[in-house]
């Protein structure tokens, strides 16, 4: 089955290998003389890109970088950049991101300020990628350890989704794109946060996918530019992102983004209870729904310093102060929520009792 959603300022195609969508999408937008680029990362070139060849006959010209979060950075563009020009693209050249968030963030980031911009789309081979980050348009790398301080709103031309590169996806990272879903049903939609609960991230189908899609697309196309409603996408993030932003730096393994949004989640659950917004029976449901698919990460009271440290350079803040998109219930949230400073370092305190598994 395949449709194009029409909620979009791009188009989402879905089972994608399974169609000639991709094939007669370029047929009808590309001259055949076009050079087609593909950005893979070391593990996207070996196990995706083969089905990708599969999927289009037109000759394709891989560009390979280092996989992980910590590659997406202005070093990785610039070798992105510099094998773009030695290899002639031009204008009217295509840049096909193949590869999970890191890739589609970076290769879109890569693409728009290539030449003033050329075209690019998106094939996303996690899970976080297909339910979130190759949605939307928002593009960029990190600047050190602090996250997606580069970058710009830019559309793909469009985004293929198909769950079959999921088959080759460790589980740590299927579990990494769930915590994004779950967001999606808390903001927005309990029915499907009940539903994911219940299920796990084990049994996610491309139904799921598309759920997650529809929701976030039905945000962005309100709000492309995250003037407001958008900063709805932003809840567990203010947390996620610092939290995200010490482990980088600081662990041998750091947390995946998912993890950390997942601690992100719990943190400004407790906090919107505390700010006096989400009953004590929804924060406790909501709580306990999560529970299984919490990461099992030790905040340390260096790490709590360490996160308290990174908020004031969140996105969304204004001189500094920290704003929060928080729950008033599950399935509805409240945006710009200035909080108590001693109210978010004790959820923090709170939140790390139950992340801390090992301890139990
Ligand atoms: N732009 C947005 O709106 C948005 C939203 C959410 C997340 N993000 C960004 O997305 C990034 C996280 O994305 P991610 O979790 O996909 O990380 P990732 O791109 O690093 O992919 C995770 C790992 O899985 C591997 N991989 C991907 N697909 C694979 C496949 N099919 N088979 C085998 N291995 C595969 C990758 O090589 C990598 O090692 C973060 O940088 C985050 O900031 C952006």
């Amino acid at each position: 089955m395949s449709s194009e959603s029409d909620s979009l300022r791009h188009p989402v195609f879905y089972s994608a290998s399974e169609q000639q969508q991709l094939r007669d999408f370029l047929a009808y937008h590309f001259k055949p003389e076009t050079s087609f680029f593909v950005l893979t990362d070391s593990n996207t070139h070996r196990d995706c890109f083969p089905l990708l060849q599969q999927m289009i006959e037109n000759p394709l010209k891989v560009i390979e970088v280092p996989a992980g979060e910590k590659f997406k950075n202005l070093d990785t563009c610039h070798s992105i950049w510099k094998i773009l020009t030695e290899k002639m693209a031009d204008r009217h050249s295509l840049l096909i991101n193949l590869g999970g968030g890191v890739v589609c963030d970076m290769g879109g980031f890569a693409a728009s300020v290539y030449k003033r911009g050329i075209r690019f789309l998106h094939i996303p081979t996690s899970l976080m990628a297909m339910a979130d980050a190759a949605i939307g348009g928002k593009t960029g790398v990190d600047l050190d350890e602090l996250k997606n301080i580069i970058g710009c709103f830019s559309q793909p031309m469009g985004v293929f989704i198909d769950p079959v590169f999921l088959e080759t996806l460790p589980p740590r990272q299927i579990n990494n794109g769930f915590a994004e879903m779950l967001k999606h049903g808390l903001i927005a939609e309990s029915d499907f946060f009940d539903r994911l609960t219940s299920i796990g991230p084990e049994e996610i189908t491309e139904d799921h996918i598309r759920i997650s899609v529809e929701i976030k697309s039905g945000i962005i196309i309100k709000d492309p530019f995250e003037k407001n409603i958008r900063k709805m996408l932003n809840f567990g993030h203010t947390i996620g992102h610092a939290l995200e932003s010490y482990s980088l730096k600081n662990d041998k393994d750091p947390l995946l983004h998912g993890e950390a949004v997942m601690a992100g989640m719990l943190t400004e659950v407790i906090l919107s209870w505390k700010q006096g917004l989400l009953p004590d029976d929804e924060m406790d449901y909501i709580i306990r729904e999560m529970d299984p698919f919490f990461p099992d990460y030790g905040i340390t009271d260096e790490c709590l310093d360490g996160v308290m440290h990174y908020l004031p350079h969140d996105k969304k803040n204004r001189e500094e102060v920290p704003y929060f998109t928080l729950l008033k219930e599950t399935g509805k949230s409240v945006l710009n929520q200035q909080c108590d400073i001693d109210n978010i370092r004790e959820s923090l305190e709170e939140a790390r009792g139950i992340l801390n598994k090992s301890d139990h």
